[in-house]
């Protein structure tokens, strides 16, 4: 088989990546990305010499480039994006031509080179925020509330794939999974940033309260359900992928952090909240246990120690992502 995988430079798209090759060695893989300031070939450099590899720079708003990289395809999985909330809020445009438009020229692409399987990769921020305290999960038949320009394009996104599939009869497949953390997480994110903060003497900036929930996901975790729905998925279907059993706000996944680093929590610094920030969010996976078989490996607390490991290894893979614009980004976001 051969996979386009867009977005590969990525965080989560380099991930699969390294899993697919893992775990399906005699496949093809093109990584289709624009190499934006998210994009970075380091996270691949292990298997960048296998003949079954090859990386295209480009847009996937581009038609030809998509055109042209789409042909002899059997497979798209559809990572690219743009994916910082606190960015789509100081500049929604790049969210609404990558997220939105590059979503439809895929989409019309891939339906002309009759692509037999388009994978959408999507969030769990398109249904909105839940509530403190409440039992309440998001799972596939909870409706659309996207509530920051970053949501709302992923929504349009999604809404776009089903489209297809209901038009065109097109054969789609959508995850929408809770936050990612694991290797290679650009540290704008909040664990990598926290550890990379830590480690570098630096504080954790919490916004507002800190009473903030989300679901956290371990990344290879994610790749294994995504191969899932690759394999044993129905079409036109949408699976969530979640990986807590029990809420941890963010001051509390800080905390952990600075103790897996031997600190205390002095390290934590209150900041300026995020705008319209969703309070919580949890996901119900019992669809994709029942029908794929697939759940979380380990608990939160075993995978963020992993986590931490690795960016104490990987000191000089972060370093040299924090400098450069990085630099710019960090001043600007965290002024006072
Ligand atoms: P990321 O920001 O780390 O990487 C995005 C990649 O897409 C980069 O390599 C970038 O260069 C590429 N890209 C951006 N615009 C492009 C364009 N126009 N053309 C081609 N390539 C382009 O993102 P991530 O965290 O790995 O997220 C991957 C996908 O998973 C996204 O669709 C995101 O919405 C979704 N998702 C992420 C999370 C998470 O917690 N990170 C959770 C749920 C869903
Ligand atoms: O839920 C899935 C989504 O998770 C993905 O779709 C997005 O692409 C991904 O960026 C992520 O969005 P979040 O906004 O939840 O992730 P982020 O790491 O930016 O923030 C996580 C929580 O931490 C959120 O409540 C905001 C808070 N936070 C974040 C930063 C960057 C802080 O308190 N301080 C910070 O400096």
């Amino acid at each position: 088989m051969r996979l386009l995988v867009t977005g590969g430079a990525g965080f989560i798209g380099s991930n699969f990546i390294l899993y697919w090759f893992k775990n399906h060695p005699e496949d093809q893989v093109v990584n289709f990305d624009a190499l934006t300031y998210a994009g970075n070939l380091e996270n691949l450099i292990s298997i960048e010499k296998n003949p079954n590899y090859r990386f295209v720079k480009g847009d996937i708003a581009n038609v030809n480039e998509v055109n042209s990289a789409m042909e002899g395809v059997d497979a798209v999985v559809h990572f690219a994006a743009e994916t910082h909330v606190d960015r789509s809020i100081s500049g929604p445009a790049p969210f609404v031509m990558s997220n939105v438009l590059g979503t439809q020229v895929l989409l019309d692409s891939a339906r002309k080179n009759n692509i037999k399987r388009f994978h959408h990769v999507s969030t769990d921020e398109v249904f909105g925020q839940l509530e403190l305290d409440s039992d309440e999960k998001f799972n596939e038949s909870t409706c659309y509330d996207p509530r920051s320009p970053y949501s709302a394009s992923k929504a349009s996104s999604d809404h776009l794939v089903r489209a297809y599939f209901h038009t065109y009869n097109f054969p789609v497949t959508i995850t929408n999974c809770s936050n990612n953390f694991g290797p290679y997480q650009f540290p704008e994110k909040i664990i990598p940033l926290a550890i990379t903060n830590v480690l570098e003497e630096k504080k954790i900036p919490i916004y507002g309260d800190g009473l903030y929930v989300r679901d956290w996901l371990y990344v290879e975790d994610h790749c294994r359900g995504i191969d899932l729905v690759l394999s044993r998925g129905k079409i036109g279907e949408t699976y969530c992928l979640g990986g807590m059993t029990e809420d941890i706000n963010n001051l509390e996944v800080a905390k952990k952090i600075a103790g897996l680093l031997g600190k205390d929590e002095t390290v934590i610094e209150f900041v300026k909240d995020r705008p319209g920030h969703d309070r919580r969010y949890a996901v119900d996976f019992s669809k994709a246990k029942n029908e794929l078989g697939w759940e979380p490996r380990h608990t939160f607390e075993e995978w963020l120690k992993t986590t931490v490991e690795w960016y104490k290894t990987n000191e000089a893979w972060w370093k040299k992502v924090k400098s450069g614009e990085y630099k710019k980004y960090y001043e600007e976001q965290y002024k006072k």
